[in-house]
């Protein structure tokens, strides 16, 4: 299968570090695991039933499923999220969803040109998927992944979702409320990610707003009048390929790009809840003020019955108490 190469990857105005790289048999692991800290993982052996997962195989075994497939009229596909889109509100998302069958999508891959919407499938593994593909699934190392989730007090798995994109597409920036374990069965993508502390530089939408959990900046043309903050930005790369896992801790933002490595990739997450505290130690972690920060901006919008009001009355405590050169 091709390589990838640097000149693939999308030039941001963003400092970069790198994401460390170890083995899944090395003593350290865990402790990135437990301590919420992304590391991308070789050698685990995770989906290795499931490598045979090319176009065709797929076409062969699901072709009559029906699955969620993103049309997008350009590279950015944007999640948001359906039921809070209220008839008040003027959205516009350049990305809609069309169901069709595998065998439908599969077509339109092979025939896709240059011009026409870009596709994007993202359909949760279940057993209403074939048998061929529920057998390749049964055999994942899931031994191993379970021994994670143990280690690091996870809770249940929630899905599996099978992703298929064309090299080119992008998931921009956001953070999922979930651990998650990211393997990549074909082709290469590259992850951007940054820690919960840089919710400031990344300008989230608000909780209530159907791109809750989005970035509102477009890395391609940061608006710095509006996010000034992006400037301070500061995010850590890594180019994930096939075989590996890359742990994309709960509240990571994280950006994701297809490379041009293969026509399109394929690859499979894990996503673990996160397991009950037993213990509240201070000071809070930073993904633990994440949730309470979510919290007080739902508690607000239900409680004043607008969510547009959610801001104005945070900027009115904010000014009004904490804004002072008594702090
Ligand atoms: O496009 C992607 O692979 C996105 C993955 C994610 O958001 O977890
Ligand atoms: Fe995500």
């Amino acid at each position: 299968m091709a390589e990838w190469n640097n000149s693939q990857l999308r030039k941001y105005n963003i400092k970069l570090g790198k994401i460390p790289v170890l083995q899944h048999d090395d003593p350290k692991l865990d402790s990135y695991l437990c301590n919420n800290k992304p590391v991308l993982i070789k050698g685990s052996q995770l989906i290795s039933s499931a490598l045979n997962w090319d176009i065709d195989y797929l076409q062969k075994h699901m072709s009559s499923i029906c699955c969620n497939v993103m049309i997008s009229s350009n590279h950015r596909f944007k999640y948001y999220d359906q039921k809070k889109i209220t008839p008040t509100l003027t959205f516009k998302p350049l990305s809609r969803p069309s169901p069709m069958t595998f065998s439908e999508f599969a077509d339109k891959m092979k025939k896709w040109k240059k011009g026409d919407p870009r596709l994007y499938m993202q359909q949760a593994l279940n057993n209403s998927i074939g048998h061929h593909i529920v057998r390749d699934f049964v055999m994942f190392n899931w031994d191993w992944v379970i021994s994670k989730q143990k280690i690091c007090k996870w809770g249940p798995l929630t899905s599996n979702l099978l992703l298929i994109s064309q090299e080119g597409n992008i998931t921009p920036c956001h953070y999922d409320e979930q651990q998650n374990m990211f393997a990549v069965v074909r082709g290469h993508k590259r992850f951007i990610l940054f820690p919960p502390s840089q919710f400031e530089c990344l300008y989230p939408h608000p909780v209530h707003h159907p791109y809750d959990r989005q970035s509102q900046v477009d890395f391609d043309n940061p608006d710095y009048i509006k996010f000034p903050k992006f400037k301070d930005a500061c995010g850590y790369e890594v180019v994930v390929g096939p075989k590996d896992v890359l742990y994309i801790p709960i509240y990571w933002f994280h950006h994701v790009e297809s490379l041009m490595s293969s026509s399109y990739t394929v690859s499979i997450n894990f996503w673990f809840k996160t397991g009950p505290i037993e213990k509240i130690e201070y000071p809070l972690q930073d993904y633990q003020k994440m949730t309470i920060m979510r919290n007080v901006e739902k508690m607000l919008g239900e409680a004043l019955h607008d969510p547009n009001e959610v801001g104005s009355i945070l900027r009115t405590i904010v000014v009004g108490r904490y804004t002072s050169d008594e702090n």
